[in-house]
């Protein structure tokens, strides 16, 4: 009786403390959201300010990439006649460098000449959202971690519309109903995806699952739980922002299965740099045929699958005849990023050795830009193996360069890189090393009318990729703030 009693008290003040504490939350924010609108209210700017939520906006990756795309973009079009003024900050945890620096760098490493004023908001708390800072529970602490680096702008500045683009979403919400703002986000990777959690639920050993939770039932079930509820956390977050665009058919279908408002999604592909490769000058076919090339630009990584290449060469040689064989080679170039990668690239020599393809097969490594340029020219076919690339910027290069490709039958090139319908064909897919053997044939023995056209085709559908394509596609799809904004 007694038991029961005191156990009932306890769960009412437990929950009487929880109903206290949300209390003060909600009232802790409703002050925030009062203040920020004051301070947007109070700003000197007049202009519609866009902010873009970058912490690492100097780091020169793909991410950069698309972060000074997008400030260009919104330059070129805004700051003209059509629209009264926009004002660009981009918040940045970089607290090394001058806003200088970093215009300069965006300059020399993607060739994005910023030339309007863009404010750069210093955030000191960037170290909230490093992994490293966690380790345990890294994506959950990310995500909080985010929320306070969020905070932390916000208190600095509060602009009008917000863009994510390095794929925060917990900090959402928060931008959009505390602070007031539209918030668009552009995703290149989903924080937790599908594959994740079938690695932790089949118990697999990963990078980021360890031996100890795959092996012991009731740590997978726990850490499976986890991935769950941070998922649908994730979903709900994520689904707050008004305007998703996502870089690749394999970032859509992540976003998708998560956040689940595929109205809202566009695929927007990020700027790939191909304009030097597709205006190098294409060699002439009969010049090519003295030699047929066959060209792999790929690390020296597993996952870049190189022993499928030679067992196509091997497949290759049994039907094809003796003096088309004789001047056939493949070309591997790639580097290696460290020791087991140099070990792996011997066990190709090893290989090739095996099929009796050395004659046939040149290894290249680390060469300089001018020699990758001059073999893009002299290679007839393209090859690519790797199963289930996200993207594949590699077969976009090569197709770039006039190189027909053949791809593997996965993941990005099939769904966003290569089309294999009559008429619109550019390039060839393929799984197995016969199919690759095969295919490499028929393009051997085409008439060099039928490559030339394929080639044509192919270079002209890498436009797909370019920076014009982004800006158009990215402009219309934010257009809808901006027009909100003048009415
Ligand atoms: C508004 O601006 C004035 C003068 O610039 C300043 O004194 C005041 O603290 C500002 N208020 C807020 C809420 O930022
Ligand atoms: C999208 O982003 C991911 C992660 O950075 C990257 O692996 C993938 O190649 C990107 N896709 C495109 C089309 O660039
Ligand atoms: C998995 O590991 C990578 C590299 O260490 C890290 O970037 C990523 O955030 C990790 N993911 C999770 C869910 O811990």
């Amino acid at each position: 009786m007694r038991i029961v009693f005191s156990l009932n008290m306890l769960v009412g003040i437990v929950l009487c403390k929880m109903f206290c504490v949300l209390i003060i939350l909600s009232i802790l924010l409703l002050m925030l959201k009062k203040q920020y609108s004051k301070m947007r209210a109070n700003r000197t700017h007049s202009e519609t300010v866009v902010a873009f939520f970058h912490p690492y906006c100097n780091s020169g990756g793909g991410g950069e990439r698309v972060l000074w795309a997008a400030v260009s973009a919104i330059q070129n079009k805004y700051n003209h006649l059509k629209y009264p003024n926009v004002h660009i900050i981009i918040y940045t945890g970089d607290l090394d460098a001058h806003p200088e620096q970093i215009l300069n760098k965006a300059e020399k490493v993607f060739n994005y000449k910023i030339e309007q004023k863009v404010e750069f908001i210093y955030l000191h708390g960037r170290k909230w959202v490093e992994p490293s800072m966690y380790p345990y529970f890294t994506l959950l602490g990310q995500s909080l971690g985010s929320l306070w680096l969020a905070l932390e702008a916000l208190n600095t500045f509060v602009p009008d519309i917000c863009i994510d683009t390095m794929g925060y979403a917990f900090t959402y919400p928060l931008f959009r109903y505390i602070g007031g703002c539209r918030v668009a986000t552009y995703t290149h990777y989903p924080t937790i995806s599908t594959d994740m959690m079938r690695h932790v639920y089949r118990r697999t050993v990963s990078h980021n699952n360890s031996r100890a939770i795959a092996r012991n039932p009731f740590l997978s079930a726990a850490k499976l739980f986890y991935y769950k509820l941070f998922g649908l956390i994730y979903g709900w977050v994520g689904s707050r922002a008004e305007i998703i665009m996502v870089n690749s058919s394999w970032t859509e279908e992540h976003i998708n299965a998560i956040w689940k408002c595929p109205l809202r999604t566009h695929k927007i592909y990020p700027p790939c740099n191909v304009k030097h490769l597709t205006s190098l000058p294409l060699l002439d076919d009969d010049e090519k045929c003295k030699n047929i090339r066959i060209l792999s630009v790929a690390q020296f990584r597993p996952e870049k699958n190189h022993p499928l290449m030679l067992k196509a060469m091997y497949e290759l040689r049994s039907i094809v005849e003796e003096e088309i064989w004789e001047k056939t080679r493949l070309i591997l170039i790639g580097s290696c990023r460290n020791f087991e990668d140099e070990v792996r690239m011997k066990d190709m020599q090893d290989l090739s050795k095996h099929f009796a393809l050395d004659e046939n097969v040149e290894f290249k490594l680390n060469v300089p830009y001018s020699e990758l340029l001059s073999e893009f020219q002299r290679a007839t076919i393209g090859l690519h193996t790797m199963w289930n690339e996200h993207f594949g910027i590699s077969v976009v290069e090569c197709m770039a360069a006039g190189l027909i490709v053949v791809a593997h039958a996965s993941g990005g090139p099939r769904a966003d890189i290569i089309e294999i319908q009559q008429g619109s064909q550019n390039g060839f897919l393929a799984t197995e090393a016969e199919e690759y053997a095969t295919i490499m044939a028929h393009i051997i023995n085409m008439h060099s009318e039928g490559r030339n056209a394929i080639r044509t085709v192919a270079r002209a559908s890498v436009n797909r990729f370019s920076d014009e394509v982004f800006e158009r596609e990215f402009l219309r799809t934010i257009e809808p703030f901006f027009r909100q904004k003048q009415e």
